[in-house]
């Protein structure tokens, strides 16, 4: 697989630990940053992935960002693409391009709180459950079909910062989840429908209250 990241890449992190663990039965091929200073290229490049870095500054269009990523990818051939905190917003072409193979992990309850600041808009909204969910990525910002959600209970103590721990410890938890039932051939997408094992996935599950 191939890992897309913008930032710190604690995402990123956990899949390099479950597949060194031999929990994980994938091959992390490459990391690919927008940003050039993305601590998670560090990460990659301790665990000795190859790294590359495409900056979205260097591009006029989102077409031609697009275009290049696009080719970088293939490059290395990958069975499943994975975005870890890829802070850009893909276009139809390049999503259609990977479909069915092309992840994406969000630090809400979809579809809850599409988009940014998560965690403040549902202290904000005094919810009473928030979480992380991995999707199949189609044209939508933060759509797609679900795969799996983890949920932890808001505290009435809770600032930002505190729910965004948990909810990290979930993703961390969830991704190598998603990417390991891939791996193993269990999960699939059509229609919108996502199958794990031949049964249909909740799509709204946890996302209760
Ligand atoms: C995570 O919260 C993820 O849900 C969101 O971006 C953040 C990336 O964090 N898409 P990290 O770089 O993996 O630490």
């Amino acid at each position: 697989m191939v890992v897309l990241i913008s930032g710190s890449g604690t995402n990123l992190q956990a899949i390099i630990d479950d597949a060194r663990a031999g929990t994980l039965p994938i091959e992390v091929r490459a990391v690919i940053s927008n940003e050039p200073n993305a601590y998670g290229l560090e990460r990659a490049r301790k665990a000795h992935i190859a790294t590359r870095i495409l900056d979205h500054r260097d591009f006029s269009t989102r077409s031609d960002y697009d275009r290049a990523l696009e080719r970088l990818i293939d490059r290395f051939d990958p069975g499943l693409v994975v975005l870890a905190g890829f802070m850009r917003i893909l276009g139809q072409e390049l999503v259609e391009h990977y479909a069915g193979r092309l992840m994406n992990i969000h630090p809400s309850l979809l579809p809850r709180y599409k988009g940014l600041h998560t965690h403040e808009r549902a202290l904000a909204d005094g919810a009473k459950h928030h979480g992380a969910t991995v999707h199949f990525v189609t044209a939508g910002v933060d759509e797609g079909p679900i795969i799996v959600q983890g949920a932890v209970a808001v505290r009435p103590d809770d600032t930002p910062a505190s729910l965004q721990e948990r909810v990290h410890r979930q993703e961390h938890r969830i991704y190598p989840l998603a990417i390991r039932w891939f791996a193993e051939g269990r999960l699939s997408v059509s229609d919108g429908k996502v199958m794990l094992d031949g049964a249909l996935r909740p799509q709204q599950g946890l996302a209760t209250s």
